[in-house]
């Protein structure tokens, strides 16, 4: 299969990695020379280290890297069956180059973009032919993270969502087929792990080492919120929420945080400036976690019911199916357990009742229990 892959930067040259070891034919463009020199060179160091550590031998390699081509005019990638695309977030530029893309391709070539954020829809109604336009959404570092959701827009056929599908699978990723929707699956389920965490701070409850001990010790998660903030810089963070709740009209379960705004606005990114929610300069010292299991079961359960009523909601709103809302968490961003088995797990009756408190308490709209999970709990039935 021959693959286009537009832009050479942090996810095309990721992506174009996936591809040429799944034995594709690669052209990987960027406008910018020393973008490709770097994703050249990037794939020399990152396949010498598999050598290292034995995963791959010299040959593979060798197959791997004969596999990508690097080339400077869109019109090279004229021959592709399928295209990806992961230029700038810009919807004008991308709109663009997809119309300009498919005045070379053949009819059938299907024309698919990274975004992480912007409508399908709106980046198909550039191309003639906007039923061959779909998503297909890696996630950093693609080589290394399973999961790939594939989004169809509503102008997008059968045939192109069942091939994509097909190809993505046969690369040995796991799909999540998602709904058109802001933040798909995995950016919007995930949103109360930051948003609860730093409310919980906000409030005056605990600190950050505290609520990122609590997660860590009774969730399982590898990183706490904080830590994750810091390593993903808040920058970034902040602005995939602010995106996210301006897309969902203003809906006050995505609502941004002053103190990650401010930390931002700051400059202190976190783990790229040395600096943010944790000081990582050295010699820094980390605060011990306050030692109290009441505070941390309480902050630990509140971050879980909210995060499984974001996953309920998705469901509800037939964002997609059960499994892949799952499938997503534990392999888009590492989740010890899926939320829905973890709702079942816990009781629907349980999450029910927490979501009521935090409403009862707050009387903010954001504590809304997903209409999902009453009627599951009055019919007495789970996820799976
Ligand atoms: P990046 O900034 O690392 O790379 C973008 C590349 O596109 C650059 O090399 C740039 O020279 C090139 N470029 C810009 N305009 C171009 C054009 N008109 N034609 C050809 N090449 C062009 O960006 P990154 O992080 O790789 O993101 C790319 C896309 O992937 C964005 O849509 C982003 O939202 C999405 N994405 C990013 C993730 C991440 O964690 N960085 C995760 C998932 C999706």
């Amino acid at each position: 299969m021959n693959v286009g892959i537009i832009g050479s930067g942090t996810m095309g040259s990721g992506i174009a990695q996936v591809a040429a070891t799944a034995g594709c034919s690669v052209k990987l463009y960027d406008t910018n020379q020393a973008a490709l020199d770097k994703a050249k060179a990037s794939l020399e160091k990152i396949l010498n280290r598999l050598i290292e550590k034995g995963r791959i031998d010299a040959e593979e390699k060798n197959r791997i890297q004969s596999n990508i081509r690097y080339v400077d005019s869109l019109k090279a990638l004229a021959d592709s069956n399928l295209t990806i695309e992961a230029i700038v977030e810009n919807i004008d530029i991308k709109k663009k180059v997809f119309s300009e893309l498919e005045s070379y391709v053949t009819d059938d070539c299907i024309i698919a973009s990274n975004t992480s954020s912007l409508s399908i829809a709106s980046i198909a109604s550039s191309l003639q032919k906007p039923e061959r336009c779909i998503g297909i959404h890696f996630f950093n570092p693609a080589p290394l993270m399973k999961l790939v959701e594939v989004i169809p827009a509503v102008q997008t056929s059968k045939a192109v969502l069942d091939k994509s599908v097909e190809t993505i699978k046969s690369w040995k990723k796991t799909v999540a087929v998602a709904k058109d929707t802001p933040g798909f699956i995995v950016n919007r389920v995930a949103r109360p792990f930051y948003g609860e965490a730093l409310r919980i701070y906000e409030e005056g409850l605990a600190d950050f080492e505290t609520i990122d001990h609590s997660l860590k010790t009774l969730g399982g998660f590898r990183m706490g919120p904080f830590e994750l903030m810091d390593f993903i810089g808040n920058d970034v963070n902040y602005t995939v929420t602010e995106t996210v709740f301006t897309a969902f009209y203003f809906d006050p379960r995505y609502k941004p945080s002053f103190t990650q705004k401010r930390l931002s606005e700051a400059g202190y990114l976190g783990r790229k400036t040395g600096k943010g929610y944790y000081d990582y300069s050295e010699g820094a010292v980390k605060q011990e976690p306050k030692e109290d299991s009441e505070l941390a079961k309480n902050i630990f359960d509140r971050v879980l019911v909210m995060l499984i009523n974001e996953a309920a909601d998705a469901l509800f709103l037939n964002i997609a199916s059960a499994e892949d809302i799952d499938n997503a968490m534990t392999k888009g961003v590492n989740y010890p357990k899926g939320l829905l088995a973890w709702a079942d797990k816990k009781g629907i009756d349980w999450c029910v009742t927490k979501l009521d408190e935090l409403y009862n308490e707050y009387h903010e709209d954001r504590y809304r229990c997903s209409p999902l999970l009453r009627k599951m709990n009055k019919e007495n039935k789970t996820f799976f």
